[in-house]
């Protein structure tokens, strides 16, 4: 006998990506990280998602879900999608009430370098929260445990949930903090940070060749983790102390610290592996020695791959274009992806 539909309906999110400024490298349990990180909501690198949904008033032993990624079925997400919902049921047993036709659309080129697992994991999770209010009457979405279910999929997107900086990972320096979810962080932040850009330059779309979750569980045995993990600790509180100040210059440089220890802890694994390539390296070359001669606060970041993500305050715009001009040819394709600081998710239907 199939059970009863109690509930059905529709809705539809956007969700940023995000860019760490003190990484998250290295995690624990169900997806606890080892130390907190901070992070630039982004705005035009985002995903949509809109899911349609059947609520069954009797428990199934999994929701039933049937997934399009930008119009067309795709077995590999939908896949990723069961497992990680099934693996989840017990936080949140309302997903196995659930009927679901999920549709994701990125906002970014498919195969762009960019990874879309923050973006696409907290507009999923959005929706999924969004269902659980609306069949329970709730008016208000509950965004912490939108954060929580965000970070079982992909620990970074619990950071996309909050605009336009968001803080995860236990600190003793900020209030509310939690290893279980992201809180939205930085209202006493110089407003310099909030025009902030981030062009993301593309040294190549290609897959890497070691994959974040494989990253994170290197980390285990790297005889560098303990000291970094305190560094993290100590960066955290340090670039907060920056961005309160409008120390564009302290700020910098640890974000710089922070992207290149990201990669030397890579180097230093067992198996030890390069994500960047030589572009990346001329890059950051390029960007420094403008730095030097221009005086400007312009500084860039990694994430886990090649690609570079240029920051600055969005009066330097003008002056930056020069910067990107030269930077363009050591870009795949020329692609340089244009994105700001953004102020969070939005709900469209
Ligand atoms: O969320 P994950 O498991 O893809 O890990 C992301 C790790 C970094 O992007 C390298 C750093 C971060 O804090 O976002």
């Amino acid at each position: 006998m199939t059970s009863q539909i109690i509930g059905e309906g529709h809705v539809k999110w956007q969700s940023p990506s995000n860019i760490a400024l003190v990484k998250y490298w290295g995690k624990f349990g169900r997806q606890y990280p080892r130390n907190p990180s901070i992070s630039f909501t982004l705005s035009a690198a985002n995903t949509e998602t809109e899911c349609i949904y059947k609520y069954h008033e009797d428990a199934m032993e999994a929701p039933i879900i049937r997934f399009l990624f930008e119009g067309k079925p795709n077995i590999k997400f939908e896949d990723k999608i069961k497992k990680f919902l099934g693996s989840v049921t017990d936080i949140f047993p309302f997903l196995l009430h659930l009927e679901l036709d999920i549709h994701s659309v990125n906002s970014f080129p498919h195969s762009s370098g960019i990874a879309s697992s923050a973006s696409a994991m907290s507009a999923l999770a959005l929706c999924l929260l969004s269902i659980e209010a609306e069949v329970n009457g709730n008016q208000k979405l509950d965004y912490q445990k939108a954060s929580v279910l965000s970070r079982l999929g992909s620990g970074s997107a619990s950071r996309s949930v909050f605009g336009p900086l968001a803080v995860w990972g236990e600190s003793s320096g900020v209030e509310g903090s939690s290893n279980d979810f992201a809180i939205p962080y930085g209202d006493d932040f110089d407003p310099i940070f909030h025009t902030f850009h981030d062009d993301i330059l593309i040294i190549s779309a290609e897959e890497k060749a070691v994959s974040s979750r494989a990253g994170h569980a290197l980390m285990e045995d790297n005889p560098y983790a303990g000291p970094r993990f305190e560094q993290a600790d100590k960066h955290l509180l340090e670039i907060i102390e920056s961005m309160r100040q409008g120390d564009m210059e302290r700020f910098g440089q640890i974000v710089e610290k922070e992207a290149l220890t990201l990669h030397a802890l890579m180097m230093a694994s067992d198996p030890p592996y390069i994500l960047m390539q030589p572009n990346t390296i001329d890059v950051i070359n390029r960007i420094q020695a403008f730095r030097r001669e221009s005086h400007l606060p312009v500084y860039f970041t990694l994430d886990a791959g090649p690609n570079i993500h240029l920051l600055y305050p969005t009066n330097c715009t003008l002056a930056v274009e020069r910067l990107k001009a030269e930077l363009q040819p050591f870009c795949e394709n020329e692609l340089i992806i244009k994105d700001k600081v953004g102020s969070g998710p939005r709900r469209l239907i």
